[in-house]
């Protein structure tokens, strides 16, 4: 793939996250004001501050890169955010946690083809970003798996939504 493609992607990739953290961010928000346990108070807003630090450095990066934002993504992932952050408070613990893992696994994928990107264009000062990024997002997938791991609608969820197998998370033992 030549450079000017791979760089376009990046950029692509970037504006995606950039708006993707902010979504998560308040969907976190909300996440957490649904909760009643207070360690799961806790951990959901770690989560959301990591968001905001993310979106933050995201941003520095799509700086250096020399473009903004998309405003049609910041919109729409603005609305979609404060959307899911009404629905956690009648979603359930269950089902907010759940879908909230399926996203985080896309993250981490997203950090992971960032750092493909920023191999393939020599850009390795933003490798250790990308990777800290991602190990952050594999740790919030952890947080999620362990709220619903023992739920009974698990099973079910996970033959229809194919998240939650506990091998997936052994390493982190
Ligand atoms: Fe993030
Ligand atoms: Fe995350």
């Amino acid at each position: 793939m030549n450079r000017d493609k791979t760089k376009s992607k990046l950029v692509k990739l970037m504006q995606a996250a950039y708006s993707g953290e902010l979504a998560a961010a308040l969907a976190y928000g909300g996440h957490w004001r649904s909760l009643k346990l207070a360690s799961e108070i806790e951990a959901i807003k770690q989560i959301e501050e990591d968001e905001w630090k993310h979106r933050e450095r995201v941003g520095e990066i799509l700086d250096e890169l020399g473009v903004g934002p998309s405003p049609w993504r910041e919109r729409i992932f603005f609305l979609i955010g404060s959307t899911i952050a009404v629905i956690c408070r009648f979603c359930g613990h269950f089902c907010a946690a759940y879908f909230a893992g399926i996203l985080e696994k896309g993250n981490v994928n997203e950090y992971n083809l960032a750092h493909q990107y920023a191999t393939e264009l020599e850009m390795t000062h933003l490798l250790e970003s990308f990777r800290e990024m991602e190990k952050t997002e594999a740790e919030h997938e952890v947080v999620l798996f362990k709220m619903v791991e023992n739920h009974g609608f698990l099973p079910y969820f996970r033959y229809f939504f194919k998240w939650g197998d506990a091998s997936d998370f052994l390493i982190e033992e």
